[in-house]
């Protein structure tokens, strides 16, 4: 106990010397959520990332959040605590098969959205991104009369089809956390707690959606559970939004099934960061997203686009 309080107690004082403000992403441990200036969902943590005075951005996330923090705030030192730490749906989509694609004739006319999951180089060939939270607005943005390719989700991609009638070409890639969710595993949770409402996240297969009552972004799950008008809610998404939840609610029973484990699952990569990790990168100010200036400068112009369209 001694020790995690020293180490919280380290954070803060590195954190005071060094100017440096703390985002963290929902899916974060509990502990390294505890000790962030600002806890959220992507385009929060965008939008506060290009907001800061801080002189330092610490992001508690994966690599592609901070590597979104040093495009649209290029004058910050930008670390995160392990450089490691990826993402499924970034991998699905490597920018030279997406250049390639793109280049070929009958490709050439596309509008790209990409999920803000991709990479500096991906976004660098984009016409706009978004992230969960802003996706249905943003192709409801989208030139009617340009064909819009999606990338790199197919399952937010096909949910955001069914939310706008807008029809899409879906790049082939998925998050390998939420395909795990079936429906059988849902449904059982669900003969347990048959009052209980469910909130699920939009990278959830259709199958899984269909049963649920919200899909949405993680900041939105937030909202929704405070306001639901039932007790017993099933969280369908990663493990670490149990702790955000369960502070911000409460009141409310969050179900993630027996285990903590049947609605609601660990990504690998999010769980990478720890509180060592954490006080090593504000101490050493390693390891540091760095960016060549011509590609970061590419990569801002759709997601600067991106934060004008979702206000
Ligand atoms: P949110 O933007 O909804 O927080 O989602 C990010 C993510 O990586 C989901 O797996
Ligand atoms: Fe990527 Fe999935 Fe992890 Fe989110 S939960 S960071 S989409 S692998």
């Amino acid at each position: 106990m001694l020790a995690v309080l020293d180490l919280k107690e380290e954070i803060f004082a590195l954190k005071k010397s060094r100017n440096a403000v703390i985002l963290a992403h929902n899916y974060q441990t509990g502990d390294i959520q505890d000790v962030a200036d600002y806890v959220g969902d992507s385009l929060g943590l965008a939008y506060h990332a290009k907001a800061t005075n801080a002189d330092v951005i610490v992001f508690c996330g994966v690599h592609f959040m901070a590597e979104t923090a040093k495009i649209v705030n290029p004058s910050k030192i930008v670390v995160l605590p392990d450089a490691d730490a990826g993402c499924s749906l970034e991998q699905s989509c490597p920018a030279d098969q997406l250049e390639a694609f793109l280049t070929e004739n009958a490709h050439k006319n596309y509008y790209v959205i990409a999920y803000i999951n991709c990479s500096g180089a991906v976004k660098a060939l984009c016409d706009v991104i978004c992230t969960s939270g802003n996706a249905v607005k943003i192709v409801n943005q989208a030139p009617q009369d340009r064909p819009i390719l999606f990338v790199p989700d197919e399952n937010l991609g096909a949910w955001v089809i069914e939310q706008t009638g807008r029809p899409m070409d879906l790049w082939k890639g998925n998050c390998y956390v939420h395909v795990e969710f079936t429906r059988d595993s849902i449904r059982k949770i669900k003969a347990e707690y048959p009052q209980a409402l469910v909130v699920a996240h939009p990278e959830c297969t259709q199958a899984v959606r269909l049963l649920a009552d919200e899909v949405c972004s993680t900041e939105k799950m937030v909202t929704y559970c405070r306001e639901a008008p039932v007790n017993d809610i099933i969280v369908v998404t990663e493990s670490g939004m149990l702790h955000r939840l369960r502070k911000e609610c409460p009141d409310k029973n969050l179900i993630a099934g027996p285990t903590d484990r049947c609605a609601c699952a660990d990504c690998r990569y999010m769980k990478m960061n720890t509180m060592e990790k954490l006080r090593n990168c504000l101490k050493n100010l390693s390891p540091r997203v760095e960016m060549e200036e011509s590609l970061r400068a590419r990569a801002e112009k759709p997601l600067l686009l991106m934060l004008e369209q979702s206000r």
